[in-house]
C-alpha cells in the first residue's frame, strides 16, 4: 500500500494537488525549488564569499539596434494593414518576437470589434494560449462577470452592450512571467493599430502592462480609476482582474471604476 501523499502534514489529494500548483503558477513560480522553506541565516557562514556569478542576459535581450530595426519592421507591417484580419495575419507573421517560438495559439482577440469599450490586458496565460482567445482562463471569467454587472457582454451582438478584448501581447511569455520592454515595444506599433482599426470609444486598461505600453506610465494601484488618454480615445486604468482573485478587498474600487464607465456610456 502507497503512504498519501502530504503537504506541510496535511493529506494531499490529487485535487489539492493540482489547485496547489495552479496557484504558484498563477503566482509566477515557473520551476520547482526545495519541498521545504530554506532559512539561509541559520546555516554556518562560508570563509569566503564567491565571487558573484556575472548576470545571465534576458532570454529576449537582443543589441539595441536589432531591437529598433525589428520596432520599424513591426510600424511598417502594422501600418500596411487596412483591416483587422490584415492586421491579425501581419502580427501572427511578424517573427521579431521570440515568444512566438514558445506559444502555441497566436491570440490576437476576442468579442465584438463593433463595441464601444476595448479592453487591453497584459498576455495570455495558460488557457488563453491554449484556446488562442484572451481573457478565457480564471482571470477572463472573472472579467466576465465584472462587466456583465454593467450590462457589457463579449457576446454581445449589440454594439452597446458588447465589449472588444485584446492584450498587449499576443503570445503566452514562459511561465506567465511579465513582459519585457523590449516585447512591449515590438508588440505597440500593432497594438496602436489594432486600436485605431478598431475604433472603439473607450479603452479599459487591465492592470499594468497596458498602463506601460499606452500611458508609459507604471502604478495601477493610483492610476486605477482616473479618466486618462491613451491613443487618442478616453481610457480607463483598472485593476487586473488576477489581482482581484487575489485581493477580493480591492474588488470594491473596481465595482466604482465599473460604475464610472457605465456614467461614460449613459453619457
Ligand atoms: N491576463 C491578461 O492580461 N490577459 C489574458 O488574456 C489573460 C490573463
Amino acid at each position: 500500500m502507497t503512504a498519501e501523499p502530504t503537504y506541510r502534514g496535511f493529506a494531499l489529494d490529487a485535487e489539492t494537488a493540482l489547485a496547489l500548483l495552479q496557484w504558484q503558477s498563477e503566482l509566477g513560480a515557473d520551476e520547482p525549488c526545495l519541498d521545504a522553506p530554506l532559512d539561509r541565516y541559520a546555516m554556518p557562514e562560508r570563509a569566503e564569499a564567491p565571487a558573484p556569478a556575472p548576470a545571465p542576459a534576458p532570454a529576449a535581450a537582443k543589441p539595441p539596434a536589432e531591437a529598433e530595426d525589428l520596432v520599424a519592421r513591426a510600424t511598417a507591417m502594422a501600418a500596411a494593414a487596412t483591416s483587422l484580419a490584415e492586421l491579425a495575419q501581419a502580427q501572427e507573421d511578424f517573427d521579431g518576437i521570440e515568444l512566438k517560438k514558445g506559444a502555441r495559439n497566436f491570440c490576437f482577440c476576442d468579442g465584438n470589434p463593433a463595441a464601444r469599450v476595448m479592453i487591453i490586458g497584459e498576455a495570455p496565460g495558460e488557457e488563453e494560449d491554449r484556446q488562442g482567445r484572451p481573457f478565457v482562463g480564471r482571470a477572463g471569467q472573472l472579467l466576465d462577470q465584472m462587466f456583465a454587472a454593467i450590462g457589457l457582454s463579449r457576446q454581445a451582438v449589440d454594439a452597446e452592450r458588447a465589449l472588444y478584448i485584446t492584450n498587449v501581447l499576443t503570445w503566452r511569455p514562459p511561465g506567465n512571467r511579465r513582459p519585457e520592454p523590449a516585447e512591449i515595444a515590438m508588440m505597440l506599433p500593432f497594438l496602436a493599430r489594432h486600436v485605431e482599426l478598431a475604433q472603439p470609444q473607450f479603452l479599459v486598461l487591465m492592470g499594468n502592462t497596458p498602463c506601460i505600453a499606452a500611458l508609459n506610465q507604471q502604478g495601477i494601484l493610483k492610476l486605477r480609476g482616473t479618466w486618462t488618454t491613451a491613443f487618442g480615445l478616453p481610457a480607463l486604468p483598472m485593476a487586473h482582474p488576477a489581482y482581484l482573485l487575489r485581493t477580493p478587498l480591492a474588488k470594491r474600487e473596481a465595482w466604482a471604476d465599473l460604475l464610472s464607465l457605465a456614467a461614460r456610456l449613459d453619457g
